[in-house]
């Protein structure tokens, strides 16, 4: 593991300049939530850093008060897109919602931006499109174009963007599920997408929405890869001040609450659909726009982590055996931040090969394949992959059969007992 180049220190609200920012959570140091560590760096000892949002009282936009190097965050990249189904499920909608609602002609060229391996590139090429990817990982950009989807490594941008348009032409969509909250310069990738896209083109995001962050607890998604947490109120100011229009925003159920937003370049012909604005004035009205709602937050987490932390230390005493679900990077903030470690999780199933026979960074929980759960059954598994929790279960029946007990931690803890007795 190489040491982080520069830090930086936030001076500014990201999207406005302001710099009225006010910090609402403190999670003091923290391990990177997607770096699980291998035997011999558990004794060499992790980077830690602050983890700390602040919120913006001119436009809103939550943020993060240091961005650690993206060179450093994402050279060893363990996330993939393809391991969940619902997330496959997911991908399919895209295309299918896509090529409806913006006409999408046939072999039209697509570029998608943090593309991974390739999960929502291939539905896109299954449909008739020329679809092109750009990861900056290498390892992850190689699994890609291993299985025939043209990925380009490289980190998105300026030159990136006219990549594209010399070897491949001018793409029609620009789309990017997850990524704007990972940007620190937003501007730059913004312009970057206006000079890469058709001038009747589209620019579709998704990104996990604020209003759901705050109204089911979400601090679990608050690690140093997602400098941002978006209303749509501080995203139609960078657009805007980016040269494109909103026309659409919907929301969305995957990854515990997302929007899906589209966006045109300012002259193009589209007309926005009412959604936009009433999105624009819920924010407002529900007190999205103003500190008050983010300085409450902090409490319900804090009673959160007590009475999880109780929850587990009581099975404990009782001699249960606990393991978890899902080496996410919620889950790592999660244990993390409630200050359970080992004592209490005896081991992490993943089903990520690359993530199996690591530790958690922070809390050094092994992490395992799936045979563990046979081979050392707990009693009860901590569903770390929350936003994955029916997959799992179903995926795990076997050990609900075998009298195996599940809790899903947030946005309330939900105990679900084996029908099964235990
Ligand atoms: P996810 O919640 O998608 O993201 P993040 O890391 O951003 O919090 O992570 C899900 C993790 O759970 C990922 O490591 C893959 C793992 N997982 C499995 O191992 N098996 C499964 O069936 C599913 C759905 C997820």
């Amino acid at each position: 593991m190489t040491t982080p180049a520069a830090d930086k220190k936030l001076e500014s609200c990201r999207i406005c300049k302001s710099k009225n920012l006010i910090p609402y959570f403190d999670f003091k140091e923290m391990p990177l939530a997607n770096r699980n560590l291998s035997l011999p760096e558990l004794s060499s000892g992790e980077p830690k850093f602050p983890l700390q949002l602040l919120f913006c009282k001119d436009c809103g936009l939550s943020q993060l008060s240091m961005v650690v190097s993206a060179q450093f965050l994402y050279e060893e990249y363990p996330y993939r897109s393809s391991i969940s189904q619902t997330f496959q499920k997911h991908c399919k909608e895209i295309v299918e919602n896509l090529t409806h609602k913006l006409a999408l002609k046939p072999n039209s060229l697509i570029v998608e931006i943090a593309s991974n391996d390739g999960c929502l590139l291939s539905k896109f090429i299954q449909a008739g499109f020329q679809a092109i990817g750009v990861e900056p990982s290498r390892v992850i950009a190689d699994e890609a174009t291993a299985k025939g989807l043209p990925t380009l490594c490289r980190f998105w941008g300026k030159s990136t963007a006219l990549q594209i348009q010399r070897e491949f032409g001018t793409p029609q969509l620009i789309i990017g599920t997850n990524v704007l909250a990972h940007v620190d310069n937003l501007n730059a990738f913004l312009d970057a997408v206006n000079t890469a896209l058709a001038a009747d083109g589209y620019f579709v995001f998704e990104v996990p929405y604020m209003v759901n962050y705050i109204e089911t607890l979400e601090f679990d998604t608050t690690y140093h890869e997602h400098l941002s947490y978006f209303l749509l109120s501080p995203l139609k100011h960078i657009l805007e001040s980016a040269g494109f229009r909103i026309i659409d925003v919907e929301k969305l159920n995957i990854h515990c609450g997302s929007i899906r937003v589209i966006a045109c370049k300012k002259d193009a012909a589209p007309v926005a659909s009412k959604n936009v604005d009433a999105f624009l004035a819920m924010e407002k009205s529900q007190g999205f726009l103003k500190e008050d709602i983010y300085l409450g937050f902090v409490s319900r987490i804090e009673r959160l982590r007590e009475d999880l932390r109780k929850l587990l230390s009581s099975l404990k005493q009782g001699s249960k055996r606990i393991a978890a679900y899902g080496a996410s990077a919620k889950g790592n903030v999660l244990l993390n931040y409630c200050g359970i470690n080992q004592e209490t999780i005896d081991y992490i199933i993943d089903d990520t090969p690359l993530k199996q026979n690591k530790f958690q960074s922070g809390t050094h929980i092994p992490i395992v394949d799936k045979s563990y759960l046979v081979k050392a059954r707990p009693d009860y598994l901590l569903i770390l992959a929350r936003n994955f929790s029916e997959e799992i279960i179903s995926k795990t029946s076997e050990y609900q059969q075998a009298g195996g007990h599940y809790i899903i931690p947030l946005p309330d803890i939900k105990v679900i007992e084996s029908p099964y007795g235990s």
